[in-house]
């Protein structure tokens, strides 16, 4: 498919961040998107454009039944090089997503290759300073009017840029997290491993008592017996136990993260354990209580690696690791963002050079 591209106009250019390590997380964006349009079976009219409000009837499937999935990937940029981080891997996770949804595939090359096109055309827009990244958001939503409960006949698939710096206040500082012992977000044979909006909807009454209590994120435990731990909303988590550093295994609940899985590759290679296991929030705490536990830390792509200061957990607040930065949370971190950055060497063909 031939990609048409229609540009701003040099005048109209909309003006660049000034501050782009202080820019709140996804407040700002590029002057160009991707779109293209699925119907009678087939994408079709991909095109760049301007970026725009897009207009759908009110009967949309998307506003009704949430028929909706997503992607957040990132690029980055040194000096004149331009570089996207594991985008065939977000396209094809984005393929998962849309199976467990009933919602159209797409070519993963063809997205890459437009994708790449649209980030050389905002370039100028991806800030440089270290922490600061092109946060990049692939959608597909059900844009049929029909108001009766199946699976939309047309769906628009766009991509929007955000230039962002940190996702936390906290910048790569330690976070409290509230550990929900009532909340649940997603059960087995649901949809808790697709990227799909309602999971983040459902997120938002624990997300907002979290906030009251003056924590960063949820931290979600299992929805049968609220005992074993599952991952943050927005990042997988890794605990380090003396020397064996633990994630929660892919049991069809959790988002099979892909910075999740750089992280164990990166360790893994460093030679160090890692296991996917279940962790009980109870050996967590006991881990606390006797210093078993050293470190946990949460990695996602709009956060990369967070780490844990502070439980929050019955209304008793546990910390880890003296309310610092660990170690590994530190190195993991550096060797993240150096391999995404280009300045670390990416023997894994994780990195995509665009420029
Ligand atoms: C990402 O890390 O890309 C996410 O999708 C998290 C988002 C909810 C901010």
């Amino acid at each position: 498919m031939e990609i048409e591209v229609d540009l701003v106009p040099e005048h109209k250019r909309k003006e660049k961040p000034k501050d782009p390590v202080n820019l709140a997380f996804g407040s700002v964006y590029t002057d160009h998107m991707f779109i293209m349009e699925y119907s009678d079976e087939h994408w079709h009219s991909p095109r760049i454009q301007p970026y725009q409000s897009i207009s759908l009837d009110p009967s949309a499937l998307i506003f009704h039944y949430g028929q909706g999935i997503f992607e957040g990937m990132k690029g980055y940029r040194r000096g004149d090089k331009v570089f996207l981080f594991r985008p065939r891997d977000n396209f094809s996770r984005l393929n998962n997503s849309a199976k467990r949804m009933v919602m159209p595939q797409v070519d993963v090359d063809f997205c890459v290759e437009a994708l790449k096109k649209l980030v050389r055309i905002d370039k100028d827009w991806i800030p440089q300073e270290p922490g600061t990244a092109l946060y990049i958001r692939p959608t597909m939503i059900a844009s049929e009017p029909k108001l009766g409960l199946r699976p939309s006949t047309e769906y628009l698939f766009y991509i929007i840029l955000s230039p962002v710096g940190p996702y936390f206040k906290e910048g790569f500082n330690p976070v409290k997290i509230y550990v929900s012992d009532k909340y649940s977000r997603a059960a087995k044979g649901g949809v808790g491993f697709a990227k799909t909006l309602g999971n983040y909807a459902a997120s938002l009454l624990a997300g907002e008592i979290a906030a009251k209590a003056g924590c960063s994120q949820v931290m979600w435990l299992d929805a049968v017996e609220h005992k074993y731990i599952e991952e943050a909303g927005t990042m997988n988590l890794f605990l380090l136990f003396e020397d064996e550093l633990v994630t929660p295994p892919l049991t069809g609940t959790i988002l099979p993260g892909i910075t999740r899985d750089s992280v164990i590759q990166i360790t893994r290679d460093w030679g160090m354990k890692v296991s996917e296991r279940m962790v009980s929030i109870d050996e967590v705490i006991e881990g606390i209580n006797n210093g078993r536990l050293k470190e946990i830390f949460g990695v996602g792509t709009a956060a990369v690696v967070a780490p844990v200061g502070s439980l929050l957990y019955k209304g008793n607040e546990y910390i880890i690791n003296g309310n610092k930065t660990g170690d590994t949370a530190k190195r993991v971190l550096t060797e993240l963002m150096g391999i995404q950055c280009g300045e670390i060497e990416d023997t894994r063909g994780w990195v995509i050079q665009v420029y």
